[in-house]
């Protein structure tokens, strides 16, 4: 089984980011927990992170054909990434929306998702803890439709 992890905008500097919001891990760090998960689940991760809402989307063109379900962070395109939407609604996957902030408790703008409608659920404000309960959340869903 292949889940795909995505990372939006400004996530590549998770660790030096507004730590009280972000926490103090990296991104890297992030990654690494995710796939020591991963490996003891059997599942193969596929990780990916961008700047750029296109490159986001190139890569779920390409990459979910092969995949089981997405695991997304979209950063602040989760407030206003339509395109983005329309390509993860396209990929007809399970999609667990993740935010290390706790969306709902900050400014207003960020109390909207465009993703959350087509998600199968969101996890938002469990820091880095959050992407982990995703991967284990994502692998039981898939395994009981196995
Ligand atoms: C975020 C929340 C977004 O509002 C923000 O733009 C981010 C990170 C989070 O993980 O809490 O870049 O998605």
């Amino acid at each position: 089984m292949k889940i795909l992890v995505i990372h939006g905008p400004n996530l590549n500097l998770l660790g030096k980011r507004e730590k009280t919001f972000y926490g103090g891990k990296l991104l890297t760090e992030i990654d690494s927990l995710l796939q020591e998960q991963a490996k003891t689940s059997g599942i193969e991760l596929l990780v990916f992170q961008s700047n750029h809402e296109g490159s986001i989307i190139d890569f779920l063109q390409n990459a979910s054909p092969d995949a089981s379900g997405i695991i997304i962070n979209p950063g602040a395109l989760t407030h206003y990434g339509l395109s983005l939407r329309d390509a993860l609604s396209d990929t007809n996957l399970p999609i667990i929306e993740v935010h290390l902030s706790n969306i709902y408790a900050r400014e207003e703008w960020r109390h909207k998702s465009v993703i959350a409608p087509i998600a199968l659920g969101q996890i938002s404000g469990l820091g880095w803890r959050g992407y982990l309960l995703a991967l284990q959340a994502l692998s039981e869903i898939m395994r009981d439709k196995e």
